[in-house]
């Protein structure tokens, strides 16, 4: 057993089900721009998802640059974020020609600190783009608060988040408009996709034109669009796995039982906990290496490496390190201390359903080794 262990594996529909897909795609002919499969697709996700809008798109950045634009917020404001994220949650805003201004997490959910949020706020603040990070809700709440007293937008990013419900409500229905990925690194993947999920219908007929070059008919352009539309190929994976992420979630949880227990008493590790009012997505199992651990993150990360383990740095760097964004004056360390600390503490452990019985005794006993 010396392959190489990644941290995830894509979630593939049997070849011979997506095959039976493709050859009725290639016989109708019909292959892409609000197909049969996209339109089921995103009525199933309405239901799965547990929200009343749901808008497809060929990648979850898309979709979120287009949640940015929808929202028609003014050019050049401020959106308060979270440095611990994807590079894709800040550069959406700088896109659409907003200013990213970064605020520190809360050290158990990683998520960004709504106790932080309001001396972030100015006169040009517009929104707030918060990320459920690796599946740990953000205080929803609080923010939605915070949002009220300042009339800002929400936005969430959602592409941990899959399936995830607070406290009974589906997760997508907080904020207004969540994105979720199903970029092939996610629990319910589509190879490359995404979408936005939102309860105000007045922004479906914004959403569908900009993403489909805001054309409106063959002689009507209504508004400044992109191409984020979904092909049918993706959403014939989508149709197939809908049926298939319940199981590998279940898998994934018997995978968490045995990390839990294997390294709940290791000194020095610890496991973030999932709050108990949120079902877990599944989607990553990252572990904090304290102090009092007998090496750093980074020499773990090394000695796991050494043995063909990739386990992944989620998120070091901090996306305020980035040379584009670290002369902001929110990327200053001192304004991001929890951000600073946790980049040099998590990791990632492989998190699949299929990773064999083997390989996650490998993974553990390399993290215990003396
Ligand atoms: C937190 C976060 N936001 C945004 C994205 C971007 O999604 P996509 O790869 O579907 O464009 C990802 C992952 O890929 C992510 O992890």
């Amino acid at each position: 057993m010396d392959k190489k262990i990644f941290v995830t594996q894509p979630l593939l529909p049997a070849l011979s089900d997506l095959n039976k897909e493709l050859e009725q795609i290639w016989k109708e002919k019909r292959v892409t721009n609000a197909g049969p499969r996209h339109n089921l697709l995103e009525e199933k996700l309405k239901e799965v998802l547990g929200v009343r809008n749901v808008s497809l798109f060929n990648n979850g950045t898309i979709a979120l640059l287009t949640a940015l634009k929808a929202l028609d917020l003014p050019y050049g404001s401020e959106v308060i974020t979270t440095p611990f994220t994807f590079a894709a949650t800040p550069h959406c805003i700088s896109w659409n020609g907003l200013k990213p201004v970064f605020c520190d997490i809360e050290p158990e959910t990683m998520c960004i600190d709504p106790d932080k949020i309001e001396r972030a706020v100015t006169p040009n603040t517009s929104a707030i783009l918060a990320v459920h990070v690796y599946g740990f809700p953000c205080n929803v709440e609080k923010i939605q608060k915070i949002a009220d007293k300042y009339n800002l937008k929400v936005i969430y990013d959602g592409a941990h988040v899959f399936s995830t419900k607070l406290n009974g409500i589906d997760i997508g229905n907080f904020g207004d408009i969540t994105m979720f990925s199903f970029h092939a690194t996610k629990l319910f993947t589509t190879i490359e996709g995404g979408c936005l999920a939102y309860g105000n219908d007045n922004l479906v007929r914004k959403i569908y034109n900009l993403r489909n070059f805001g054309i409106r008919g063959e002689e009507v352009v209504e508004d400044i669009g992109i191409n984020g539309k979904m092909n049918e190929i993706q959403a014939s994976v989508g149709l197939l796995n809908l049926d298939l992420y319940e199981a590998e979630q279940e898998k994934r949880r018997v995978l968490r039982k045995y990390y839990d227990t294997r390294l709940k008493d290791i000194k020095g590790i610890r496991i973030p906990k999932m709050p108990e009012n949120t079902t877990d997505s599944c989607q990553y199992y990252p572990i904090i290496i304290e102090d009092d651990f007998k090496i750093s993150r980074d020499d773990l990360y090394s000695r796991l490496r050494e043995k063909d383990i990739y386990a992944r740095k989620y998120f070091y760097p901090l996306c305020s390190d980035y040379d584009c964004y670290r002369e902001l004056p929110s990327s200053l360390p001192a304004n991001l201390p929890v951000a600073n600390d946790m980049k040099m503490r998590v990791l990632c452990l492989p998190f699949y359903g299929s990773l064999e019985e083997a390989e996650r005794e490998k993974i553990c006993s390399e993290i215990i080794r003396k």
